[in-house]
């Protein structure tokens, strides 16, 4: 019985989540920078499989182009658009639909230096490992220096470095030098991990109930009313349901989660 209304519940978030957030753009190899004589860039919109409602756009020098208007940003099929790195210089790239809807935008830029730094294009998720490459021309590792936002992070020994933890503060623009070259720089987003809807999250962790048994000075000011005898597990969920039903935007998920809670006692 349980499982069943829980999935139920997933089922309605992920109807709610796909009401709410647009489509994004899905970028192969992962990353911002390229050489230019590289082979392709793979651009793709992902959308809940509806992949072809949506278009990849580009935008360069203030000029916005759909996907297959130039040689070196071609179709190749009805979901998969290519960036050619023999020819192309770049660019922002996104998804749009033909109600002018957006996803986020992504920077991809194709380098002559002798120097790229290989950071992923789409958002991390806050707490993983993210590593940056200082990358030469002929793939040589070499000692390299890594910065952001003009501040030295430090040294790589093999032209590496490792995010440990990633937090949304190291949000920034990233680069890189040799003892000689320096890369350009490209901006690294971090991102909590895949979204739930934000009521749930919010009133799990701080349940209404615990309010009146956390202060320790309980002599010193007597509160007016006595306080609440120890209340069983029961008695929280029940809370915990109350201030979902009052707080909740999405009125059916309130209702299920009541469900839930009701079928548990
Ligand atoms: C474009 O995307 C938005 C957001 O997903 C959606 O509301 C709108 O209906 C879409 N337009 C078309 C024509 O599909
Ligand atoms: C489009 O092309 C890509 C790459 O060649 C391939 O992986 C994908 O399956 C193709 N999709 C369709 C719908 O043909
Ligand atoms: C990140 O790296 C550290 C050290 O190598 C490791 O202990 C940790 O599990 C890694 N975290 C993730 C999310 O992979
Ligand atoms: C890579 O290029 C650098 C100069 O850019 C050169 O000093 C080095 O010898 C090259 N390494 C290899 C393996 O070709």
């Amino acid at each position: 019985m349980k499982p069943s209304s829980v999935s139920l519940l997933l089922g309605v978030r992920v109807l709610l989540l796909s009401a709410l957030f647009a489509a994004s753009l899905d970028v192969r190899p992962n990353l911002q920078q390229f050489f230019k004589g590289d082979s392709v860039v793979s651009l793709s919109c992902v959308d809940d499989g509806q992949s072809d409602r949506w278009t990849v756009k580009r935008t360069r020098g203030g000029h916005t182009e759909d996907c297959g208007a130039a040689a070196d940003f071609r179709r190749v099929n009805s979901s998969v658009c290519v960036l050619d790195l023999s020819i192309s210089s770049g660019g922002n790239f996104w998804c749009e639909n033909s109600s002018g809807q957006k996803s986020d935008d992504i920077s991809i830029s194709v380098s002559e230096k002798e120097v790229i730094l290989e950071i992923p294009a789409l958002p991390v998720r806050t707490g993983s490992n993210v590593t940056l490459h200082c990358k030469t021309r002929n793939s040589s590792a070499r000692k390299s220096y890594f910065f952001r936002d003009g501040v030295r992070l430090g040294y790589g020994r093999e032209g590496k470095w490792i995010l440990l933890n990633v937090q949304p503060s190291e949000e920034g623009l990233y680069w890189c030098s040799t003892a000689i070259h320096q890369s350009s720089q490209s901006r690294l987003r971090v991102r909590d991990p895949p979204p739930l809807p934000p009521h749930t999250t919010i009133t799990c962790t701080s349940p209404p109930s615990t309010s009146g048994n956390t202060d320790p000075p309980a002599a010193t000011s007597p509160p007016p009313t006595p306080p609440s005898p120890p209340s069983p597990p029961s008695v929280s969920v029940l809370g915990l349901c109350i201030h979902l039903l009052v707080f909740c935007p999405y009125v059916i998920s309130t209702i299920l989660l009541f469900l839930i809670c009701y079928s548990r006692n």
